[in-house]
């Protein structure tokens, strides 16, 4: 067997998720290990910042051991470490930005700090590194739904967002009114596949205004109004069929706009990132229309929608071969701006539709 060729280690730890992925220098993922702190904030119904930093500092050391063992790569043939700079959790964040910074500075290999947007959006090439550009390219996850117009790979112009809520916070959202245990998005999936999405009809929010932009606040609210009214209705609804009319709802309307931004911008590629891509409801409506309209579908596999190390490995894989590397001052930014990299350190050029080109 030939040796390993040098590569990049990824370290992401914005969340919940204490990551850690290597890949080599042609992009390849060669490893991608992941410890999920579930467990820790289920009980609590959502994510508890204080337990989540605790969680990545007791668990990062032996999460990057292990993609490291698992690469098979001596710590010398490392060429850089991407960590995610933000934006995310403070405390969480900062674990990793620290911990990559003192590795590679003992190692001596420069540091790349990557957004945590531009990580979800570079999972796109992950699996399908023939995805092409121009195209659209949209994040969905707990924290953004985010639509751009990807010029080029790294050039992202950002076209459409929601004005409150993100997708995959209606999702959590939606499944604590239910009643169904955290992560909410998986577990409305999960309920949903048995129940009929034509039962119930929620109002789709923004579908029909708003131009590219999104709100999905107003549905929770719908969700909350049909739940409390439910004893005077029948009650033959049952819970499943009520999640697959309030996912219904949720993923017609990303889907349309999703299209809508396909043929504004008259391109030939649509990918579609971040946790709630793994929606199995999203995913399938997406290949139907992707088929029917004749355009590339890029989806990450599951394992690589949600936060993962290999999106932020490769990412950083891109940061250096255009030489952007951080100063070894590098913080944590916990409210990093989605719409514009600002640092020196980007690796990713974001721009507002309408501003212009700085290059
Ligand atoms: O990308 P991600 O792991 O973290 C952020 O950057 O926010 O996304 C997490 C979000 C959560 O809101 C979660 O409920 C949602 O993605 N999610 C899903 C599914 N799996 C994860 N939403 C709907 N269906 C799913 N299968
Ligand atoms: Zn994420």
């Amino acid at each position: 067997m030939s040796d390993p060729s040098p590569g990049i280690l990824g370290i992401e730890t914005s969340c919940d998720e204490t990551a850690a992925a290597v890949v080599d220098m042609e992009g390849n993922v060669v490893s991608s290990v992941l410890s999920s702190q579930t467990d820790v904030h289920a009980q609590y119904g959502g994510v508890v910042p204080e337990l989540a930093s605790r969680r990545h500092m007791e668990t990062i050391e032996a999460i990057v051991k292990e993609a490291m063992d698992q690469a098979k790569m001596p710590w010398g043939d490392l060429r850089a470490i991407a960590v995610t700079r933000g934006p995310g959790l403070a405390g969480a964040l900062v674990v990793g930005v620290s911990f990559g910074k003192a590795l590679a500075y003992a190692l001596g290999i420069p540091l790349i700090a990557v957004h945590h947007l531009e990580g979800h959006l570079a999972s796109a090439w992950l699996d399908q590194q023939n995805f092409l550009t121009p195209s659209v390219m949209f994040v969905v996850s707990g924290g953004h739904t985010h639509l751009y117009h990807a010029i080029d790979r790294g050039r992202y112009e950002l076209i459409g967002r929601t004005l409150d809520d993100a997708a995959g916070e209606a999702f959590d959202k939606g499944a604590k009114m239910l009643g169904l245990a955290y992560p909410g998005g998986p577990a409305i999936d999960r309920l949903a596949c048995s129940g009929d999405p034509r039962v119930i009809r929620f109002p789709r929010p923004y579908l029909n205004r708003g131009g590219l932009n999104f709100s999905f606040s107003g549905i929770k609210t719908s969700l909350l109004y049909y739940l409390r009214d439910l004893d005077q209705r029948e009650q033959s609804k049952s819970m499943a069929d009520i999640a697959a009319g309030y996912q219904e709802a949720i993923v017609e309307v990303l889907v349309e706009k999703a299209f809508r931004a396909v043929r504004r911008y008259k391109v030939k590629g649509l990918a579609v990132v971040g946790g709630v891509s793994a929606n199995s409801r999203l995913r399938a409506l997406l290949l139907a229309r992707a088929s029917e309209v004749g355009i590339q579908l890029a989806l990450p596999r599951l394992g690589f929608c949600t936060d993962n190390a290999a999106m932020i490995a490769v990412a950083g894989r891109q940061a250096y071969r255009l030489g952007r590397f951080a100063s070894w001052e590098l913080d944590a930014v916990a409210d990093l701006s989605a719409s514009a990299l600002d640092g020196l350190e980007s690796s990713t050029e974001f721009h507002k539709a309408g501003e212009s080109e700085k290059r």
